[in-house]
């Protein structure tokens, strides 16, 4: 069993109780602002993404840990590692990762904590050469959480679908250690 302890937070597999609280974070458009076109998921989209999350823990031996406060058992939300298939420019080897916390777990540090804990889990954990951020141009929250945790930009790129700006920044064991 997979799972990380941080001073606040407890990062581990998805339990079928965190469906109902990551289904209302997908529902908030604050949240969904900057996630592919903007659009919210409901409860089924929601379902069907833990799945798929879960299965991708079976296959690669990483995925999205499901985060939640240890104070008070709660769901924030999520932070992890997956593979970024939309952007094929990267390469078929890319690891990204990225976070989603309810907009109440906001401005507490909880996603600089919880990206830092999946970070080492990815380079020193798995013996991941490298990990990439994909951000979109705007996203400063995410941007503020990149920054923190040392990455730099490579590339800026656009979103094959979509059609807006992007930024590509990345991290590698030597970096992370320095
Ligand atoms: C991006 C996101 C995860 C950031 O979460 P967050 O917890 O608010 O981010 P941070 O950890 O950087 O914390 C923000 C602020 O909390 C404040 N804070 C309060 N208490 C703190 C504490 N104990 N420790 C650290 N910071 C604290 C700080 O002011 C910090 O900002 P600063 O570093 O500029 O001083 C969140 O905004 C989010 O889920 N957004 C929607 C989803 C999304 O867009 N995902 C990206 C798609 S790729």
């Amino acid at each position: 069993m997979t799972e990380i302890r941080t001073p606040r937070l407890l990062l581990r597999r998805w339990h079928d109780d965190d469906l109902a609280p990551m289904a209302d974070i997908n529902a908030d458009p604050q949240v969904m602002r900057w996630i592919d076109d903007g659009s919210v998921r409901d409860l089924d989209d929601t379902a069907e993404a833990i799945e798929r999350w879960e299965e991708e823990w079976d296959e690669e031996g990483f995925g999205l840990f499901a985060v939640e406060l240890l104070a008070s058992g709660e769901l924030a939300g999520f932070t992890g590692l997956s593979v970024p298939d939309f952007l094929p420019e990267l390469g078929p080897a890319a690891v990204a990762i990225s976070w989603r916390l309810g907009s109440q777990f906001w401005g507490q540090g909880y996603g600089a904590e919880a990206a830092q804990a999946t970070l080492e889990f990815a380079l020193q954990d798995r013996g991941l050469d490298r990990v990439i951020s994909i951000s979109r141009v705007g996203d400063d929250a995410s941007e503020n959480v990149i920054r923190k945790l040392g990455m730099v930009l490579e590339r800026e790129t656009t979103h094959p679908v979509y059609g807006f700006p992007l930024r590509v920044h990345t991290i590698d064991l030597t970096e992370y250690q320095a």
